[in-house]
């Protein structure tokens, strides 16, 4: 029945497109820097199956495989990716040129005459070759709720909601907000906007109204999609009352889309603007064929902070950010056809973008969606969601495991042995964490790969890879694929060439999935990555490189702050706080934390005439609270008669933080600074 249901000829025109473009994907050999030749279907298009059969144990994993297709794909990186992007994608219309453009013009573009579609390459390939396949293993916030979903379900979904969508007047270009706690509704939504073309800005359902607000402003959503309610542990979280509240006044704003999850399903709706997706969705076919795009035309845009205080929403395109996802999906976590894939990272961040959405389902594996958090309703959750689906994957995050390693051995447990690989990404994963991991979790026969990447970088660019890559605990290894790197004297901009001394990181070439833009301002795109370093992208972090060629992470140069993963930039917090009415003069720093890596400190000069009073700690967490949101609280606020800064004006942070950490003997050179001796914290 289902097949029947779908195939109504427009389909069929797909595929024959796609037959016709498969077939003129060329060949090549190529010739490796030490000479070598390698015929490149060999060597970059081999199964990770294949190369597991010498690395089912941890310890007896070959750097020679990863040296036989890295150095290929760096001599000839068009030519790696290209043929990447054909084998793992399927195209509508092929493309000639891989890549042109420049970071020092800031111009880039990937498989330039390429047309294909995003939902199309997650859902209907595999939902037609096999429609009973789980697609979403859905997983509620409490114990005995979940259920799972097909790809066939999945395509049927994904187009009704194109069609809700298409019918209330959004059309290919136009950008939809998704407001959404972490269900397959959500992967839905994502793909129900790339279907249709339009392009989606997934806000994390932890932002507070007037976060939200912001980013529906700058990139004027013309629909928001949403949930009544959402649940994690013991809280509900009614997201259409921050909805409405962020989005009152908004003329550009037509339509919001509410997935009803309560019970009672009694929030209100505003006339003409809302409506609930299960009445919408029961009026339209269930199949709606796919929008070819281009494949630099706009995938999505996903607000992240920067070092001032205005968000900045990165724009990712269709197929270069596509193949990033697919590639690195595969050859990282080494996913194999049947894997099932549980990533706890939230659908608001690129994390769950290309690691819970776009990887798996690339790949049409099942992708495991947790609502809940891992220490609901005891600290055993993850273990018992393993063993229950047996999961084959688990992508976490330095703090998760931290957490889950503070509450004690005893929690872990349960049947682990499908699980091969732990990854974790956001921060620095402590070598100690890194080893408990190894041993406490997987008894020395799980892989962990710490892997790198940005909202910018759109997927993983230095990161171990299960089998080829012996890991180093502390170090997130070597290049990924293609991926050029570079460590940079910070005041020079020439490449540090010799190991272990700390420079910037950078990369020296471009890769498909980096972002093209910041939506709406270019120039601040050019200038806080392609302009520090001509010629180079610039990451914003420090970084080593050892004797091995292995890389090491340091922390950001600029003023973004890492608290368990989440990444906020101070001046964004310094914003919320100044609007404060007693808030003369703030600083926020970032301390080290043992629980969340980083923790959030603000520092505040009051206005003159304004009384320290008793409450207005408590205020000012309110304040960042209601601003941006619970997880961006300070988790201390200090209140001080004046703020150290250089003679220009500007706040000493590094000074702050030293003195907050108690490092009083590490206030470094205090030459430029005036009133340094004006702090005390209270
Ligand atoms: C920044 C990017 C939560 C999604 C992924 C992060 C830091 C990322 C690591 C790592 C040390 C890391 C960097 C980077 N970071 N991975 N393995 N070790 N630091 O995406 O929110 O765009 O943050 O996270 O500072 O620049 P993001």
């Amino acid at each position: 029945r289902f097949f029947r249901k779908m195939y109504k000829g427009e389909y069929f025109t797909w595929l024959s497109q796609l037959g016709a473009q498969k077939a003129s994907s060329p060949v090549k050999s190529i010739q490796t820097p030490s000479g070598t030749t390698l015929n490149q279907q060999d060597c970059t298009d081999t199964p990770v199956s294949y190369a597991r059969g010498k690395s089912d144990q941890l310890g007896r994993v070959s750097l020679t495989e990863y040296r036989i297709r890295y150095d290929p794909s760096i001599t000839d990186a068009p030519a790696y990716w290209a043929h990447q992007a054909r084998t793992v994608l399927s195209w509508v219309r092929g493309f000639e040129t891989v890549c042109s453009g420049s970071f020092a013009r800031g111009d880039i573009k990937w498989f330039v005459e390429g047309q294909l579609n995003a939902s199309y390459n997650c859902v209907d390939r595999h939902a037609f070759q096999d429609p009973d396949r789980v697609a979403i293993i859905f997983e509620g916030n409490e114990e005995n709720e979940g259920r799972n979903i097909s790809y066939g379900e999945l395509l049927e979904q994904v187009c009704k909601v194109a069609w809700v969508l298409k019918e209330s007047g959004v059309r290919k270009g136009d950008i939809v907000a998704i407001y959404m706690p972490v269900t397959p509704e959500a992967i839905v939504a994502i793909l129900a906007c790339a279907r249709i073309g339009a392009v989606h800005s997934v806000i994390f359902a932890g932002f507070s109204p007037a976060a939200l607000r912001t980013r529906v402003v700058d990139a004027k959503c013309k629909a928001v999609i949403t949930a009544d309610e959402s649940r994690r542990g013991s809280k509900t979280i009614n997201l259409k009352n921050i909805v409405d509240a962020a989005v009152e006044d908004c003329p550009f704003l037509t339509t919001v889309i509410v997935h009803k999850r309560a019970a009672d399903g009694t929030c209100k709706m505003k006339t003409g603007r809302d409506m609930w997706w299960h009445e919408e969705c029961s009026k339209w076919p269930c199949y709606i064929p796919p929008e070819p795009l281009n494949a630099e035309d706009p995938l999505f845009l996903l607000y992240t902070s920067g070092s001032t205080g205005r968000p900045k929403g990165l724009m990712h395109t269709v197929g270069g950010y596509l193949v990033g996802a697919a590639v690195t999906t595969k050859h990282v976590f080494d996913v194999r056809d049947g894997d099932r894939f549980f990533c706890g990272g939230d659908i608001g961040w690129i994390t769950g973008h290309t690691y819970l959405v776009y990887g798996p389902l690339l790949l049409g594996v099942s992708t495991l969606v947790f609502e809940g958090t891992l220490a609901y309703p005891t600290y055993e959750r993850y273990w018992k969601i393993i063993e229950k689906h047996r999961v084959t994957q688990l992508h976490s995050s330095p703090t998760a495991l931290r957490m889950i390693k503070k509450a004690g051995d005893k929690y872990v447990g349960g049947d682990l042995s499908s699980l091969r690989t732990i990854g974790c990404v956001g921060e620095p994963l402590a070598p100690e964490v890194w080893k408990w991991c190894h041993e406490v979790i997987g008894k020395g026969k799980i892989h962990i790969v710490d892997t790198y990447f940005q909202t910018e970088t759109g997927s993983n660019v230095l990161t171990p890879l299960v089998g080829m890559i012996p890991p180093k605990p502390g170090s997130v290894t070597l290049p990924f694929f293609g991926i050029r790197p570079a460590i940079l004297d910070p005041l020079t901009g020439e490449e540090i060439q010799e190991s272990s001394r700390e420079g910037v990181l950078a990369f020296k070439a471009p890769w498909p999935s980096m972002a093209r833009t910041i939506y709406g301002y270019h120039s601040r795109f050019m200038e806080t990555y392609m302009n520090p370093y001509k010629g180079y992208y610039f990451t914003g972090d420090a970084a080593t490189r050892d004797e091995d060629g292995y890389y090491w992470i340091r922390g950001r140069v600029d003023d973004v702050i890492n608290v368990s993963g989440h990444r906020l930039s101070t001046a964004e917090v310094e914003a919320a706080l100044l609007k404060h009415p007693a808030v003369a003069e703030t600083a926020v720093i970032g301390v080290q934390d043992d629980l969340t890596g980083q923790a959030l400190n603000a520092l505040v000069a009051l206005k003159p005439g304004k009384d320290h009073a008793e409450t207005l700690e408590a205020e000012f967490k309110a304040q960042v609270r209601k601003e941006i949101g619970p997880f961006a609280t300070p988790k201390a606020v200090f209140i001080v008669d004046d703020l150290p800064k250089t003679r220009s004006g500007k706040i000493m942070r590094r000074i702050l933080r030293n003195l907050v950490e108690g490092k009083t003997d590490q206030l470094g050179d205090t030459t430029t600074v005036s009133l340094a001796t004006a702090f005390e914290p209270s």
